[in-house]
């Protein structure tokens, strides 16, 4: 897969929804029932953090769930992302870039959302062919306010900004013309899911599933 195909592809998957949940899951039992409440929420495109012990084993029980468009997040080598691809994961994400990632992800046909935190990293992604890309950390990179700025000379990359995102600073990033989505953890919050509280997960969905943008 090409960077240019990725990116399509990256495209396609962060216009699902202005929300990509970013979750980490402790408890394989969690899985299923997360991203079934999710995605009756009206957020379908799940990142799973691979940063716990049960994250490979939450893909391969997620991708089952109707309607759920599975991912893979934290991706940082190679292994990673052989791994996340034999879980079923139909898309990963990293909060950085290197050439050792972009290479597997790219031989193994797995569409990447890579990490730029800098108007750099930007334009070497952007020289690679990725035209879709996450910003990271947001928040503590200047939030919006920075990611506009990094618009105006480089309105040619499209952003997914993650790391601090809320529902409530959510509609200043999907107000700018350089944002498609945003990923953010606050829709699954760990109480809630060590509760069950599914219908209340359900709640957080609806609500990031309608904001504007
Ligand atoms: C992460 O790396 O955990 C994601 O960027 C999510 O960050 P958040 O918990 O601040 O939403």
């Amino acid at each position: 897969m090409t960077p240019a195909e990725a990116s399509a592809k990256s495209l396609e998957i962060c216009r699902k929804a202005p929300v990509i949940p970013v979750l980490v899951i402790d408890d394989l039992a969690h899985a299923r029932p997360l991203a079934e409440a999710l995605v009756k929420g009206g957020l379908p495109v799940l990142e799973v953090t691979l940063r716990t012990p049960v994250a490979l084993e939450a893909i391969r029980e997620m991708a089952q769930v109707e309607g759920g468009i599975v991912g893979a997040g934290t991706l940082l080598t190679p292994a990673d992302v052989k791994a996340a691809k034999e879980a079923g994961a139909l898309f990963g994400v990293s909060p950085g870039a290197t050439d050792i990632l972009l290479d597997a992800c790219e031989a193994a046909d797995l569409p990447l959302l890579p990490g730029a935190a800098t108007a750099s990293e930007a334009m070497a992604l952007l020289e690679r062919g990725y035209t879709v890309q996450k910003f990271f950390p947001a928040e503590a990179n200047g939030g919006a306010k920075a990611l506009k700025a990094i618009g105006a000379p480089i309105p040619q990359v499209t952003f997914c900004p993650t790391g601090g995102v809320s529902l409530k600073n959510a509609p200043d990033y999907l107000g700018l013309a350089n944002t498609a989505c945003v990923g953010g953890s606050w829709v699954a919050p760990k109480d809630m899911m060590i509760a069950g509280d599914w219908d209340g997960i359900v709640a957080l969905a609806q609500e990031a599933a309608q904001l504007p943008r």
